[in-house]
């Protein structure tokens, strides 16, 4: 089963979104739509790559899983966080994101980023990871993580970081692991 939703009662902040999106929060009442919305942007099976099985039975961190809606309040694009462990460590783990094929280039992708690594609840982390295309997201901070090691298969050079206090990823090796209390 994939991870629990956000807490519908998050007392939660409505970012305005220049020029036409406003971003919130996920809530549960989110979670079909935004599936949809990623079987529609990403290749089918998505659910068995290896990284579905960092999320399995583990809930999503509330409130930086974020919804961008257009002003008829139609889904333009999603993001979502899970925590993970490398080694000992706590990392979010950055993914999915996606816009819908109508709505990219406009900067929606990389506003859903910042964004949500900047609301009040990111500061409770230090780093951030993901499994993605390095040219899209060098220009958002992130960088290969040598010794970072996804479950297989994973091409390493996919396996990228970004610090969100100065060097926190120094020193940082080992293998990527469920986040369990
Ligand atoms: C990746 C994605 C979220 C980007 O959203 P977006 O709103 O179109 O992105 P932005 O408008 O912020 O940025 C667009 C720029 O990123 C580039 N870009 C998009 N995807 C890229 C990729 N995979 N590799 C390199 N560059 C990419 C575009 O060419 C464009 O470049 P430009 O600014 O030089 O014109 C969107 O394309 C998407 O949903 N793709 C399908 C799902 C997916 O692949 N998600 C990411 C998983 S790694």
């Amino acid at each position: 089963m994939l991870g629990r939703m956000p807490d519908r009662s998050l007392n939660v902040t409505t970012i305005e979104l220049a020029p036409m999106y406003a971003l919130c929060p996920e809530t549960i009442d989110d979670w079909w739509e935004v599936e949809a919305l990623y079987d529609l942007c990403f290749a089918p099976g998505r659910e068995a790559l290896s990284s579905y099985r960092l999320r399995d039975d583990v809930p999503a961190v509330s409130g930086l899983s974020m919804v961008a809606r257009d002003s008829d309040g139609i889904l333009a694009g999603a993001i979502r966080f899970w925590p993970v462990r490398v080694g000992d460590v706590p990392s979010l783990l950055l993914g999915p994101v996606a816009v819908h094929p109508t709505r990219q280039g406009e900067g929606l992708g990389g506003q859903l980023i910042e964004a949500s690594l900047n609301v009040p609840e990111a500061a409770a982390w230090d780093r951030v990871m993901l499994v993605g295309d390095a040219p899209y997201y060098k220009r958002f901070g992130f960088e290969r993580l040598e010794g970072v090691v996804m479950p297989p298969p994973t091409n390493p050079a996919r396996v990228l970081g970004r610090a969100l206090r100065s060097g926190a990823w120094d020193g940082v090796v080992g293998a990527v692991r469920r986040f369990a209390h």
